[in-house]
């Protein structure tokens, strides 16, 4: 394990978790709700301190905001919240734009491809949204440092990216690497990988694309240097389970490899 990177197992859910702590770089999983609901997907935020300033990645709607804000206010004011990242469109990622720019200064970082469904969500201020070309790029934090955005189109948006910290070498994969826990089964860091893959199995085979997908971001990915992944749903990756996800990933059958199954 690198240098600043912990995870203890007798993580506190509810409060959350520092991953990666290096004294002036905190990469940090803010926990869930207390209590498990029925029909809810139970999802993943994550806030990366650098040197006083914050970047949140994928905060999401209103069901969780008074939790993610309770959270991030731990660690960081609000008003140092410089930068939120959203993977891709959807509900559980963004629809609480509105909420988070009314309480933090930041700039909004998405798909140029999701821009102009952003009024939808009740957000109409296009000059804190900073579009994403297709090939990714990277987000520039004040300190000197800086996240790259890893394009992961069609995985399972359209339109979506990654986010890797070069400093904690945590890589952020929004919907990618995602499980559905059973009620009451639910927990924070991958033990055994052999039963997590049968909660990723279902989610990957219908939501993402396609196998030859999957190998196009591989051959992106792999030359990074992964301590964990941290995905949007279901458990983080810790260093010893992550050359095993990429090899289920790079022959996972997805989406339109399955077609007859869907229809
Ligand atoms: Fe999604
Ligand atoms: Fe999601």
């Amino acid at each position: 394990m690198a240098k600043g990177v912990s995870a203890a197992d007798d993580v506190d859910i509810v409060k959350g978790e520092v991953l990666y702590d290096d004294g002036t770089h905190r990469f940090i999983w803010l926990g869930w709700e207390e209590h498990e609901e029925e029909g809810l997907v139970q999802v993943n935020q994550y806030l990366i301190e650098n040197k006083g300033t914050g970047i949140l990645l994928d905060p999401g709607g209103i069901h969780v905001f008074p939790r993610v804000v309770a959270n991030t206010s731990r660690y960081i004011d609000l008003g140092r919240i410089q930068h939120i990242f959203f993977s891709h469109q959807d509900p559980d990622v963004s629809s609480g734009i509105a909420l988070w720019l009314s309480v933090t200064p930041a700039k909004i970082h998405l798909s140029k491809w999701w821009v102009r469904f952003l009024p939808h969500y009740g957000m109409f201020d296009m000059s804190r949204i900073v579009p994403i070309e297709d090939n990714g790029g990277r987000i520039q934090l004040s300190s000197g440092d800086s996240l790259e955005l890893i394009p992961a189109h069609f995985l399972h948006s359209v339109a979506n990216f990654h986010v890797y910290d070069p400093k904690s070498k945590i890589l952020f994969t929004g919907d990618l690497g995602a499980a559905i826990f059973p009620k009451g089964g639910r927990y924070p860091f991958v033990k055994d990988f052999d039963s997590h893959i049968r909660l990723m199995e279902g989610f990957h085979k219908r939501y993402m694309a396609s196998n030859s997908v999957c190998r196009k971001y591989m051959d992106k990915v792999l030359k990074y240097d992964i301590e964990m992944i941290a995905p949007q749903h279901g458990a983080i990756f810790k260093k010893e389970h992550v050359k095993r996800f990429w090899d289920w990933f790079s022959g996972l059958r997805c989406g339109s490899d399955i077609i007859n199954e869907i229809y």
